[in-house]
């Protein structure tokens, strides 16, 4: 590979002011991550960066294949790309991430964006070069189907949005098959990488004064399954806990049919792993949950989290919600409200279920109108805006560590942050404090928030 970067750096060597990319990101942490990634490519290609798609000499739309308004999205962006074409011919226009990795919308990048010059997928960051440097000579498109990703690549490495928050993929690839989830499909099976680069990484990360280091993985509780020797995710972040530095551990998801007491015991008893669990539960429903291929019931879920709680050690949970999966009823739904009612999450990301080509749930008929679903949404969304706002009252006496993010919404002298459990913090504070931990004590609690005083 690096043998065509520093062929397109030569080249961009020779252009009087350096070329600028434009890198858009669409989907989850995984999906910026590898925007991150790509950023780093074009980097070491001799491309400085523009957040004005208008001026850039190379774009990237880094997409997302997990629902079908991220793919509407980008074809509608990809539109006006056109425009920005005509005026600069030169333009070289890229896609690539999840939706690549499906042929129906190669096929259709093909038929109808012909003015896209690169298409590839998520296992093709290492030949990514090469196809830039083929179209600097002339060839009219590069598309690359190679499927989904077989192993790990390590070296790449990221240009990060911020100075002071770090995400660090342990695992790439699903082998879960969630009946609706087209995952699995375009990123491939499980892969763990190994603890060895994970812990060098995370060690220097810290040494360049990160504070917030983000574990990803589709599911990491699977992390290690694939290796031979390998650790589980508890031992990993046991072992990250123990490197020096001031920083605080997040991950990021989990599968509730693999997250055990093991987890939860190392989440209570490493002091930097942040308290504050995202397990997805996605419904309350056993028959749903069954429909779904998500190998847990409900009262499997509950003991987890029970467990979690009687732990003591302060866990605040947070979880994902698909409404309206096909021919969801509205008991069921209700099976849903009353898990939301036991658990009280500090937050939920709901989402409307999205039909996806190629997964199982695709070939279900659907008898529910959308608008049923919709109002299901409302419900779900008044149910947690009451919990929230009635949970989030516990903290307030209290003191917070917190993370802060920078200026808080409400002008200067105001700063945000996020606590250990993942509550968004404001407070009043100079801007020089940004991502350093600082101690807030909470005197109220609104919106999705709590606010306090610097101690
Ligand atoms: N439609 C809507 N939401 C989906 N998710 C996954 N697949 C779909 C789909 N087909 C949601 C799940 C998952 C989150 C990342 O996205 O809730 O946990
Ligand atoms: Fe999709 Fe299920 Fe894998 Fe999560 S665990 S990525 S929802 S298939």
């Amino acid at each position: 590979m690096n043998s065509y970067i520093d062929k397109v750096k030569a080249i961009n060597e020779k252009r009087e002011t350096p070329p600028l990319a434009h890198v858009h990101n669409y989907g989850c942490q995984l999906n910026v991550t590898d925007g991150e990634k790509l950023k780093g490519i074009l980097f070491r290609m001799g491309y400085g960066f523009t957040e004005h798609p208008e001026e850039a000499d190379l774009v990237i739309f880094n997409t997302c294949a997990v629902r079908e308004n991220a793919e509407e999205r980008v074809f509608g962006n990809l539109g006006f790309l056109k425009h920005y074409k005509d005026r600069n011919r030169e333009m070289i226009i890229c896609v690539s991430g999840c939706m690549t990795e499906q042929s129906a919308v190669v096929d259709k990048i093909k038929s109808s964006y012909k003015y896209v010059d690169i298409v590839f997928g998520t296992n093709a960051f290492d030949r990514f070069p090469q196809f830039v440097y083929e179209v600097l000579n002339g060839r009219k498109h590069f598309y690359d189907e190679a499927g989904p990703g077989k192993d790990v690549s390590e070296g790449n490495e990221q240009i990060r949005s911020s100075t002071f928050k770090a995400s660090v993929p342990i695992m790439y690839g699903c082998n879960n098959f969630c009946t609706y989830c087209i995952v699995p499909y375009v990123r491939g099976r499980e892969r763990s990488r190994q603890p060895e680069a994970i812990i060098s990484e995370v060690t220097k990360l810290v040494n360049e004064g990160y504070r917030e280091i983000m574990l990803l993985g589709q599911n990491v509780n699977s992390y290690g399954n694939d290796l031979a020797d390998g650790i589980k995710f508890p031992e990993l972040l046991r072992r990250i806990n123990a490197l020096e530095g001031e920083f605080i551990i997040r991950f990021m998801s989990s599968h509730p049919k693999d997250a055990g007491k093991d987890l939860i015991d190392a989440m209570a008893e490493c002091d930097k792993v942040g308290k504050f669990l995202h397990l997805p539960v996605q419904s309350g429903s056993n028959s749903v949950l069954e429909r779904m291929n998500r190998k847990y019931t409900a009262e499997k879920y509950l003991e987890i989290i029970d467990y979690a709680k009687s732990r003591n050690a302060g866990f605040s949970f947070s979880t994902d919600i698909l409404i309206g999966f096909p021919n969801e009823t509205d008991e069921e739904f209700e099976d849903t409200l009353e898990i939301i009612r036991k658990v009280r999450y500090s937050n939920i990301y709901s989402f409307i279920y999205s039909k996806r080509t190629g997964t199982k749930a695709a070939l279900m008929e659907d008898e529910t109108p959308y608008s049923a679903k919709q109002e299901r949404m409302q419900r779900l969304l008044e149910l947690q805006r009451e919990i929230t706002t009635e949970d989030y009252r516990k903290y307030i006496g209290k003191t917070l560590d917190v993370l802060v993010d920078g200026p808080g919404k409400n002008g200067e002298g105001t700063l945000t942050g996020k606590s250990s459990e993942y509550i968004i913090v404001n407070f009043a504070g100079d801007a020089s404090l940004t991502g350093r931990f600082v101690k807030v004590k909470i005197t109220g609690a609104r919106n999705w928030a709590v606010e306090g005083e610097l101690v």
